[in-house]
């Protein structure tokens, strides 16, 4: 496993934009799981309503993304490279590979390895993340933008369906590894969403 890797320097915009996503992503799956779309019938005002909050969060949050990953691309070379380096670099592949077969084998023996020797995968999976929000916030703000009555609209808004698993996927993955790295002491939510 390659130890070239350090520890991230983050910027004020990649703090804010983060911690401001965090938030608004978790509003959106469970505005989702309650809401009622505009042109389905049945719903109540209480559960159209939360369709209206999930349209003005999720155009909010298209602007967060974009700060997030202008924050990112611009520090690339303090986090080993731009968001999705490990899956466009050739050079970064194969120890990508490599250290994916170290963990599993450290996990599978009950041996949990610590940030900086999972860092190469976090960033990976982080740049998939990006990506996840990226499709739901540029699909939901078309839906928004072509408006209830469109077919078109309706037919974005299958896609847009289909990609909440990998948000639900990411989200839930992404705050529980933040949360086993915590409780080893690791401090990272406390640098992450902290001031230092
Ligand atoms: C980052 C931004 C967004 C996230 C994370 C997000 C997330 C989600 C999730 C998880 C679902 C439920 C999918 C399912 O399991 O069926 C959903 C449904 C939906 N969202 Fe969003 N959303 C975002 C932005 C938007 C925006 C801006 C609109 C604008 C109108 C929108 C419109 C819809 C619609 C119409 C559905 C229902 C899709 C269907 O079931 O056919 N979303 N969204
Ligand atoms: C969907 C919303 C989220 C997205 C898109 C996202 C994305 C990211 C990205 C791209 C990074 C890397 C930042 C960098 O290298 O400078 C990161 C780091 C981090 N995120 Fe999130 N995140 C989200 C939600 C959350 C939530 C809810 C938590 C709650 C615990 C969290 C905790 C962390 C922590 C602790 C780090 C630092 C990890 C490290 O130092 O290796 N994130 N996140």
């Amino acid at each position: 496993m390659t130890n070239s890797i350090h520890s991230p320097k983050r910027s004020f915009w990649i703090k804010l934009s983060h911690a401001l996503l965090a938030i608004a992503v978790l509003h959106q799956l469970v505005a989702s799981a309650l809401m009622t779309i505009p042109w389905d019938k049945g719903g109540s005002p209480f559960s159209y309503g939360l369709f209206e909050y999930h349209e003005i969060v999720g155009i909010v949050s298209l602007g967060l993304i974009l700060v997030l990953i202008f924050g990112l691309w611009n520090h690339r070379s303090e986090r080993m490279g731009a968001p999705l380096n490990p899956w466009f670099d050739s050079n970064e592949r194969s120890p990508l590979v490599s250290d994916f077969r170290t963990i599993i084998s450290r996990v599978v023996t009950g041996d949990l390895p610590n940030s900086r020797d999972s860092m190469r995968i976090a960033h990976a999976v982080q740049g998939l993340g990006v990506l996840s929000i990226l499709y739901m916030a540029v699909t939901g703000t078309l839906i928004a933008i072509l408006g209830d009555d469109s077919p078109l609209a309706h037919d974005i808004a299958e896609f847009h369906g289909l990609g909440g698993v990998l948000v639900w996927t990411y989200f839930g993955g992404h705050a529980a590894m933040a949360i086993v790295h915590e409780l080893k002491g690791e401090k990272l939510i406390r640098r992450m969403f902290g001031s230092n």
